[in-house]
């Protein structure tokens, strides 16, 4: 866990190029190592603490296309896969995002994996074990996973219920990592970086999203999350008034309990007061 994140050797695209991620640890290694390796690999972790970044990170540091499907209840089997349209009077297949990858040798990424109907996830298994292969009903095809197609998944194990999780025979598919809210010194750099704020003031930023975290269970259902300090530097930033900032974008996303606003707020006037 030495946070660093090394370009990958081989690959044509520069480390720079790709968006900004600071590691926690060794998840990239093990991205790379999954990647390598053939393995689709489950993220999890509470709202807004780095997955989808760090998988446009690991996608445009390994040079591969990135094909990310948000996934909920109404999503079709066909949605992923493809399906025939109507095009000038001609009926013509079309690739939905997960053939696309897998013929392309791509990464898909499928956020919120748990909102899927099983019947999607079912669709899953063949590509996620050894066979790697999606074969296509409507068309009769079989297809065999392009060198370099990698199934990434993510999900926020907190706030699903008890009914929404992944079925042992999808989750054990993958290599899974756990992803948390980075430590303040780590968070204070991202949120710096992210917002264009003096790390001083995003310091007192995030001394008060570890308070707010240290609430979750009790007054709040989720911690604050690495993207709302950022929105909350963002707007100090901008000039905005500090107090004025985080009520904004750290205390009313969270509760709409005016009570609980309340004594969030009297802990915003303790830290910056
Ligand atoms: N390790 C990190 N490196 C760089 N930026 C980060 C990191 N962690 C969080 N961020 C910042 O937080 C924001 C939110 O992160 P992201 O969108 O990846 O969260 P997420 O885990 O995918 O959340 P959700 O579950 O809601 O989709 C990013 O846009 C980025 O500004
Ligand atoms: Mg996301």
């Amino acid at each position: 866990m030495d946070g660093s994140c090394k370009p990958v050797e081989g690959a044509s695209k520069k480390a720079t190029d790709a968006p900004f991620y600071l590691a926690q640890g060794d998840e990239c290694a093990l991205f790379e190592a999954a990647s390598a390796n053939n393995l689709p690999m489950l993220l999890k972790g509470p709202t807004g603490c780095g997955k989808t970044r760090f998988v446009s990170h690991m996608a445009a540091r390994l040079n591969r296309p990135l094909y990310t499907v948000a996934c909920h209840d109404d999503l079709s089997a066909a949605d992923l896969i493809g399906r025939y349209l109507l095009k000038g009077g001609e009926t013509v297949w079309v690739d939905g995002p997960l053939t696309r990858a897998v013929r392309e040798g791509a990464i898909c990424y499928l956020d919120e994996v748990v909102e899927a109907r099983k019947d999607v996830t079912v669709v899953l298994h063949p590509l996620t074990d050894d066979r790697r292969i999606l074969p296509i009903d409507r068309t009769g095809e079989e297809l065999e996973a392009a060198p370099g197609f990698m199934l990434v998944a993510s999900y926020n194990p907190g706030y699903q219920n008890i009914l929404k999780t992944l079925k042992p025979s999808t989750r054990q598919r993958f290599v899974a990592a756990e992803f948390d809210f980075p430590p303040p010194d780590l968070e204070t750099d991202i949120v710096a970086r992210e917002s264009g704020l003096d790390s001083a003031r995003v310091r007192s930023l995030v001394r008060l999203a570890v308070k707010l975290r240290a609430l979750k269970g009790q007054d709040l259902e989720e911690g604050v999350s690495t993207r709302l300090i950022v929105y909350a530097a963002t707007l100090i930033a901008q000039g905005m008034p500090v107090e004025r900032a985080v009520e904004a974008a750290m205390i009313e996303p969270l509760t709409d309990d005016a009570d609980i606003k309340r004594g969030l707020l009297d802990l915003v006037v303790a830290i910056f007061g």
